[in-house]
């Protein structure tokens, strides 16, 4: 089965159908998408904000990324079950996109820079990150993120207007 067949199997199930015809379903699912992405990029940019050395710079990273951890790890959850939930919805029209597959695309690019963040820097994030200005690979990888989670927010708006015409 190709990816289009599956998406229009996707499409055509009772979820697909039954999210894409609800009058309320859809915004619903459409509003914690939303709020998922405020609690997980919108916190993350502060983090991003503080490896920059612009918000916070008197504090430790650690003081500022511990007690957001799990607040923003929740938002991605909640992002991604929505986000999948979305796509059901829409899968035949949205799988021909090729916006859609950019905004895949930058996320798979957020989360290797985050995880090489954590690699390189996370475990022992107490011996560097008390200091206002950080080392340039760190800020880099602050600069990375702000601008991918940015690329994902756009190309996560211009599904609809690309999709929908
Ligand atoms: C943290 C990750 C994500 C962010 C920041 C994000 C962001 C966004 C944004 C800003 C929108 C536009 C909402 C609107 O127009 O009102 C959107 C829509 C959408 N997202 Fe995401 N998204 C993420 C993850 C995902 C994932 C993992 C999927 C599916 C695999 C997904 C599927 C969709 C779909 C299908 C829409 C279009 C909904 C429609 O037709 O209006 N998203 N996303």
């Amino acid at each position: 089965m190709s990816l289009i067949e599956i998406s229009q199997v996707l499409n055509d199930s009772e979820l697909g159908t039954g999210l894409r015809e609800s009058v309320y379903m859809f915004p619903f699912i459409e509003g914690l998408h939303l709020i998922g992405l405020t609690l997980s990029v919108g916190l993350l940019f502060f983090v991003d904000l503080r490896l920059l050395g612009i918000f916070l710079p008197q504090l430790p990273v650690a003081q500022v990324l511990r007690p957001l951890r799990p607040w923003l790890l929740s938002g991605f959850a909640l992002t991604f079950v929505t986000g999948i939930l979305l796509f059901i919805a829409g899968a035949a029209k949205i799988i021909v996109l090729p916006i859609f597959f950019f905004k895949l695309g930058f996320i798979a690019l957020a989360g290797l820079n985050a995880l090489w963040f954590e690699l390189k820097w996370g475990r022992k994030i107490d011996s560097w990150g008390a200091a206002p200005v950080l080392p340039v690979t760190v800020r880099l990888a602050g600069v990375t993120s702000l601008t991918l989670w940015s690329l994902v927010i756009i190309a996560g708006r211009l599904i609809p207007y690309l999709g929908y015409q």
